[in-house]
């Protein structure tokens, strides 16, 4: 019996902010990029699992607008990594009823990196079994922003009354248009912040938080925040 089957509610969407990489590598030794290594074998790992289980909708958190400011060669080191991991899932996704999304502004990435995420997004278009949100030069503010620019650029041009933009318009010209909102955002590694994941859309969701570092995170621990989901009481903005 799967989890989904255990528990009265589920969710629709979950995000994770995959953090404590580098924390994770401090407390070996290790280089901050060895952190990144393991954090990416552990985001491969709940992805396929979210997926097994049935979680409609995965949004992780793998590289935010502000990460640019890292010293170069962890910046570096994760790009490597992110290349890795693309071509990767076209080896191991592709036969996964999964669609890969990303979410960001994908236009400074180097070409390689570019052409993987449309390739990808490309294929696996329209399979309906999870869809997996991959945030990569990501940041909330920054999509509000671009959402907030198309629709003026659509009233200057005629094309949109300013009384007809209500919130589902907005909704509609995120990068996760189309999708249900988060019910649930994860963040594990002890740090209580949002850190400009999914501004718009986390309006309702549940927190949880706890002090496992990323590359520690195991499948039992999501278990755990979707038990810990169930057990909330959800009441947007009105009494039960
Ligand atoms: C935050 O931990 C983590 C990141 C900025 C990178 C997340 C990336 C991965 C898990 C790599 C794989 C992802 C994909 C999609 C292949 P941190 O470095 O801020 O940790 P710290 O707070 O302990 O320093």
């Amino acid at each position: 019996m799967s989890i989904r089957d255990e528990l009265p509610v589920f969710p629709r969407h979950v995000g994770i902010i995959m953090d404590g990489n580098g924390r994770w590598a401090k407390k070996r030794g290790l280089p901050r990029s060895a952190g990144h290594v393991a954090g990416a074998k552990v985001f491969k790992k709940i992805a396929l699992y979210a997926a097994e289980i049935g979680i409609p909708c995965l949004t992780v958190y793998a590289f935010s607008t502000e990460n640019w400011s890292r010293p170069p060669e962890e910046v570096s080191a994760l790009m490597r990594l992110f290349k890795t991991y693309l071509q990767d899932a076209i080896d191991n996704f592709s036969d996964r009823d999964i669609c890969i999304r990303f979410l960001g502004d994908s236009s400074v990435f180097p070409k390689e990196l570019r052409e993987l995420e449309t390739y990808i997004a490309r294929n696996s278009a329209g399979r309906k079994g999870m869809t997996l949100n991959i945030a990569m030069n990501y940041g909330g503010r920054a999509e509000i922003t671009r959402a907030v620019r198309s629709l003026a650029q659509a009233v200057e041009a005629g094309n949109l009354r300013p009384d007809d933009i209500d919130e589902a318009m907005i909704s509609n010209h995120l990068y996760t248009a189309g999708e249900p909102d988060p019910d649930l955002i994860i963040r594990p590694s002890g740090e209580k912040r949002i850190s400009n994941f999914l501004l718009w859309q986390s309006a309702y969701a549940e927190f949880v938080y706890n002090d496992i570092l990323w590359p520690d995170y195991t499948t039992k621990d999501l278990d755990d925040a979707l038990r810990e989901y169930a057990r909330r009481s959800r009441r947007f903005g009105g009494v039960k």
